[in-house]
């Protein structure tokens, strides 16, 4: 078990009618900036849930945050904040508001450009607290201070650390009327966080192991169920709950992760627009793949423990375990090779040339560099 300092200062606000809450959560003196996605939240009742809880708060909206914020949009949503001299931010949508937002609480005190932050992380000075309405389960970003920021310019895009939500309000009724790609997505997204904490080495912590286990478990157990009925408030709240708990610290104490399977992830999205959960869902079979060499004791205990893999030789379980991964995607309506998305050598070149300049060394044994992306690139297509 490595050393570690835990500390998640996120209020999670849980369950139905909970949005009325922001009518006592927030301080009546702040000035606050409400950020927002595209409008799908117009229609599905949330922004009248949200306009009717601020009714006693003095605040203006900014509209427009798109999925994979761009620092493009979000330049603008600075601007506003500014000239309002906002101190208090609130974002309404999903994991790409939120994200978004994270970064523009650090730029309206930051003099000069918001992207420069994402390349400078330690330039960040003081912050607006940020709180959240989560309508999308899959990111984590409710409870956790990590963001991730695109630059339409230069086809890149790149995580950014700023500080945990203030609080953040989960109700599952929002999560209605989310398209079932989205939600295919974003359980794709869930299933993942976990696997980049867990799919390394083995004997670090049982209890993390487990905790793990139970949400990937958990993840497998009701994806029919939502793919089958998404109105259902018993399984979308376990759905949601699954998202937060996957990426806010708590599976993660003490033990080595991987995360490679998101940087390489990132270039699909930057480079050909692929929505995160989807270009997961490519990339993770093609990881296990090529470095089942150094995974094989995790693979097999995962294999064993969340998939029932217990036959056969070593070989073939880690074979049986890879395959019933790739499967659970595909199970969920997505796509799990690069040809599927039309893509092929060019992109995977690029990734390549990409990671070798930036010199990266991604993964828990740090020996995923721009060879290695290519190798997984490769078995993806
Ligand atoms: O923009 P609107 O109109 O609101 O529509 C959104 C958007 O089109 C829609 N949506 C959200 N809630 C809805 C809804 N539609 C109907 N009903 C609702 N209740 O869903 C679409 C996708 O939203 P988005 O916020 O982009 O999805 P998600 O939450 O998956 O966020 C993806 C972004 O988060 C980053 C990804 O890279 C990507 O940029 N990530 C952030 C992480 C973090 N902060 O820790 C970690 C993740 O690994 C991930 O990288
Ligand atoms: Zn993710």
């Amino acid at each position: 078990m490595n050393n570690f300092v835990f500390q998640n200062p996120t209020k999670l606000i849980f369950g139905k009618g909970t949005i009325a809450r922001l009518a006592t959560e927030i301080p009546a003196d702040r000035k606050i900036m409400v950020t927002f996605g595209g409008g799908s939240l117009k229609k599905n009742g949330v922004y009248e849930q949200v306009v009717k809880a601020l009714a006693g708060h003095t605040y203006v909206e900014f509209w427009g945050i798109e999925p994979n914020p761009t620092v493009e949009t979000l330049r603008k949503a600075v601007a506003l904040g500014k000239e309002q001299q906002v101190d208090f931010l609130l974002a309404v949508g999903g994991g790409s508001v939120l994200d978004g937002t994270k970064l523009i609480s650090a730029a309206l005190r930051y003099e000069g450009d918001a992207w420069d932050l994402v390349l400078h992380p330690e330039r960040t000075g003081e912050l607006v607290p940020v709180a959240s309405v989560m309508t999308m389960p899959a990111t984590g970003s409710e409870m956790n201070s990590g963001a991730v920021i695109s630059n339409k310019a230069t086809a890149e895009k790149f995580a950014y650390y700023s500080d945990f939500p203030k609080f953040s309000i989960l109700d599952p009724e929002v999560t209605y009327s989310i398209p079932d790609f989205q939600i295919a997505c974003g359980l794709a997204d869930t299933f993942v966080h976990v696997l980049e904490q867990y799919l390394t080495r083995t004997g670090e912590s049982p209890l993390m192991d487990r905790w793990a286990e139970g949400v990937l478990q958990t993840v497998v157990e009701i994806a029919p169920k939502i793919r089958e009925n998404k109105t259902d408030y018993y399984y979308m709240s376990q759905y949601m709950l699954c998202a937060t708990m996957a990426l806010n610290g708590f599976i993660a104490m003490g033990v080595s992760q991987d995360w490679c399977t998101h940087m390489i992830g990132h270039e699909l999205t930057a480079l050909h627009g692929i929505t995160h959960g989807q270009s997961l869902a490519i990339v993770m079979p093609a990881t296990m793949t090529v470095l089942q060499a150094q995974k094989h004791d995790k693979i097999l205990q995962y294999g064993e423990r969340v998939w029932n893999v217990m036959s056969g030789d070593e070989n073939a379980r880690l074979v049986k375990t890879i395959e019933k991964t790739e499967a659970f995607f595909r199970s969920l309506g997505l796509a799990t090779r690069l040809g599927e998305v039309n893509i092929g050598e060019d992109t995977i070149a690029e990734i390549e040339r990409r990671f070798n300049e930036r010199k990266v060394a991604f993964g828990e044994a740090g020996n995923v560099n721009g060879t290695v992306a290519r190798a997984i690139l490769e078995a993806a297509l």
